[in-house]
């Protein structure tokens, strides 16, 4: 079984949610930049190994991602899966795990990089919103975008419906690229994106929908 490796940093949702999906690989640990992750205790209640790399422990961005590092290569993973890990990495560590190291973000990519993003879309007025899986590179939030899932904008959205919406289709999207990947069918080749008998759907959506 390929060895993969999920990094979070809080509440452990999409973790849950690969570990859920049966993916054809062997998570060969959950690491933690927090002690105080809530998914650190879901993913040992699955008898998964847990780590964890505290950056106030390091004096530099470099020191941490070093270690961090380390206790990734620990396991040889042949994917890497940061699922709401809240650091920027170092061009260092990206290149280290370059093509083996995905990221989820929650909007539809160029759009609203960093955080906030559902406030971000709800003050852009899109009517249109959703999550990317994407490549890291060194570029914050700007990596090769391997998938998308787009939600709508509902009148009357907040912060809180819009982002209960999107994580929805994170749920779905994630593992499905993740497996994707740990088939063989999904990889990064001189930069671009490469997916294997992707299917080419001519539908279009349309929101609000057309009479
Ligand atoms: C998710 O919405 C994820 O897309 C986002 O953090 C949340 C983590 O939730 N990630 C980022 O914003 C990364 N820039 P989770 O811990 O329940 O998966």
């Amino acid at each position: 079984m390929k060895p993969y490796v999920i990094l979070i940093s809080g509440r452990g949702s999409n973790m849950e949610a690969l570990l859920a999906a049966g993916l054809p690989g062997q998570c060969a640990a959950v690491i933690s930049n927090r002690p105080a992750a809530a998914g650190l205790a879901a993913a040992a209640a699955r008898g998964i190994a847990t780590a964890v790399v505290d950056h106030r422990q390091y004096p530099t961005r470099e020191a941490f991602d070093a270690a961090l590092a380390e206790e990734i290569e620990r396991h040889a993973p042949q994917l890497v899966l940061l699922a709401g890990f809240m650091r920027i990495l170092t061009a260092g560590f990206v290149a280290r795990f370059s093509g083996r190291l995905l990221n989820i973000h929650p909007s539809l990519l160029p759009a609203f990089p960093g955080v906030d993003t559902h406030a971000q879309a709800l003050a852009a007025g899109v009517r249109i919103h959703g999550c990317s899986v994407h490549f890291v590179t060194p570029a914050l939030d700007g990596g090769p975008i391997a998938a998308q899932a787009a939600v709508p904008v509902l009148a009357g959205d907040d912060e809180e419906s819009l982002a209960l919406r999107v994580l929805a289709a994170e749920h779905r999207l994630y593992p499905q690229v993740a497996r994707w990947f740990l088939d063989g069918r999904l990889r990064l080749n001189d930069g671009r994106v490469q997916l294997a008998g992707e299917a080419s759907s001519p539908a279009q959506l349309f929101v609000p929908s057309l009479d």
